[in-house]
């Protein structure tokens, strides 16, 4: 059964789960004829029948891999979205066989960069071309218009860059993609777009804990306020949905459905290389990485049940995390408005440190002002302040930290007053906010001309010889710092 007639088509896309089937509806609703092809059967009657219902769209079923490849006009331009890892090098096996010279694919899944790195290589030997594209926006964005980071082969990129302009979320600034640059780049990318995609969803969850717990704020309150927020410095995808979360009864039972939600995050590994790559390029990005440990935590749920109350039992009041009595409930809200912004800023610098730092050593020439340009639209971390991101990059694309961009300094600065008096609070009623107060400490500790490294110095110098350098002048020393301790022990000694 085919939704229009057999002629070649303009792109080939394998791999019919969720995000393919609907990446390939909204290629052909683009005017893109596409051909696609899924190892089950069913999911390639499923997609026709899709493409039919929702307008006759150009779009043409196959069963094997030969008939689904010469299906497509050449150069050949084939997606795969199936699960990262050996999945995806069955499919390029099954594929390559019948692919010719100059023929490319894409893998669009959430891939480990170095695995489309492998895979440049292997399929070169074939002459083929390859690209890593990261695609971000669940399901609807993929179906709607999606943010797309492709990397690899730039002469692939150009013959596919038509269709994904069109195919990509569109902005007042243009679409939602652009060839990020060489190698596994695009991978990386979007991994670090979900490393902070993970420190935002942390932060919201974050504000949410202080209103509900020390502000005593109702879900319907909750949504009221999200939805408010939504419309300032803080319109997102996250803070939309999070509003709309609130909005949602149970419908197997009484009350609304979040507090029916057991608190156990789940998580597939993006969140956790940002991480492992952050301590490989020696760059600090403690929010994000106390956004990875809370998930961790949030899995031990037994065991923190049990802690809770052996702590108990320890006599660990029951206040500590109630409800606070006579709060200015405005005055809280505003500030955790406040705190959540510039927590915000910096866990964003973080992610954009980490991506220079990566594009230093790879060589990539990653342009962090269009990376935040093709976030605005599309992806899951979509925000208006991603357009600020981008003029800060533009304004001085060597920026050392967004935190030191002027108009960031200024409104971190004007909301440091209400930051620290979110987590003052949280520290003392018990409210864990490790990612508020990890973005406040690596603003606090970065923003500061001197830190107590200089003692960490003397200990490394006294137990290891590991010698130091002094603030007034230039060369490497040593101390023997316990000898000298002794003798001035004695001199005080001889002076008692
Ligand atoms: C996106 C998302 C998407 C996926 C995450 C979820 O950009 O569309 O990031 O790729 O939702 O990988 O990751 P976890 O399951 O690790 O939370």
């Amino acid at each position: 059964m085919e939704a229009t007639s057999p002629a070649l088509s303009r792109i080939g896309l394998a791999g019919l789960a969720v995000m393919g089937q609907n990446l390939a509806l909204n290629i052909a609703e683009k005017g893109f004829p596409i051909s696609v092809y899924n190892r089950t059967a069913s999911k390639v009657d499923e997609t026709l029948d899709r493409a039919v219902a929702e307008g006759q769209l150009p779009l043409s079923g196959h069963y094997s891999p030969r008939e689904f490849v010469l299906s497509i006009r050449r150069p050949r331009s084939v997606i795969i979205l199936v699960k990262a890892g050996s999945p995806v090098d069955q499919t390029i096996a099954a594929l390559s066989d019948h692919m010719e010279p100059g023929d490319c694919i894409i893998d669009g899944g959430n891939e480990w960069y170095e695995n489309t790195e492998r895979r440049i290589r292997q399929v070169a030997e074939k002459g083929l071309l390859y690209l890593g594209m990261g695609v971000s926006g669940g399901e609807d964005g993929a179906r709607h218009g999606p943010s797309l980071m492709p990397g690899g082969s730039y002469e692939a990129y150009l013959n596919i860059e038509d269709v994904v302009k069109k195919v990509a979320a569109q902005v007042e600034d243009g679409p939602c993609v652009t060839y990020i640059g060489e190698g596994g780049s695009g991978n990386f990318v979007k991994m670090v777009h979900n490393g902070i995609e993970y420190g935002d969803m942390q932060l919201i969850a974050e504000a949410y804990d202080v209103l509900k717990t020390a502000g005593g704020l109702s879900n319907a309150e909750l949504a009221d306020i999200f939805d408010e927020w939504n419309r300032g410095e803080l319109e997102s995808f996250l803070v939309e949905i999070t509003a709309n979360i609130f909005k949602v009864k149970d419908e197997h039972g009484n009350g609304d459905l979040v507090d029916k939600i057991l608190d156990k995050t789940g998580m597939k590994g993006t969140g956790k290389w940002t991480v492992q790559q952050a301590a490989e390029l020696s760059v600090a990005a403690p929010t994000i990485a106390s956004s990875l440990d809370c998930r961790y935590l949030s899995g031990l749920k037994e065991e923190r049940e049990a802690a809770a109350e052996a702590l108990k039992e320890a006599g660990m009041r029951e206040d500590v995390g109630a409800v606070r009595s006579g709060i200015d409930k405005k005055r809280l809200i505003d500030d955790v408005r406040q705190a959540l912004y510039a927590s915000k800023i910096c866990s964003y610098a973080q992610g954009m440190n980490l991506l220079r730092a990566k594009s230093v050593e790879k060589e990539w020439n990653l342009n962090l002002g269009e990376l935040a340009r093709i976030w605005k639209g599309g992806c899951i971390i979509r925000a208006v302040f991603l357009d600020r991101i981008k003029r800060a990059y533009l304004r001085n694309p060597n920026l050392a930290s967004l935190i030191v961009d002027p108009e960031f300094a200024r409104e971190m600065v004007q909301r440091q007053a209400a930051w620290r008096r979110v987590v003052g609070l949280a520290v003392s009623n018990g409210i864990s906010t490790p990612g508020m107060c990890a973005s406040l400490n690596y603003f606090d500790t970065y923003r500061r001309a001197r830190l107590p490294a200089n003692l960490i110095q003397a200990q490394r110098d006294l137990f290891g010889a590991h010698t130091y350098e002094r603030i007034d002048g230039p060369g490497s020393f040593h101390t023997e710092w316990t000898k000298l301790a002794q003798k001035s022990n004695s001199g005080v000694a001889a002076l008692n």
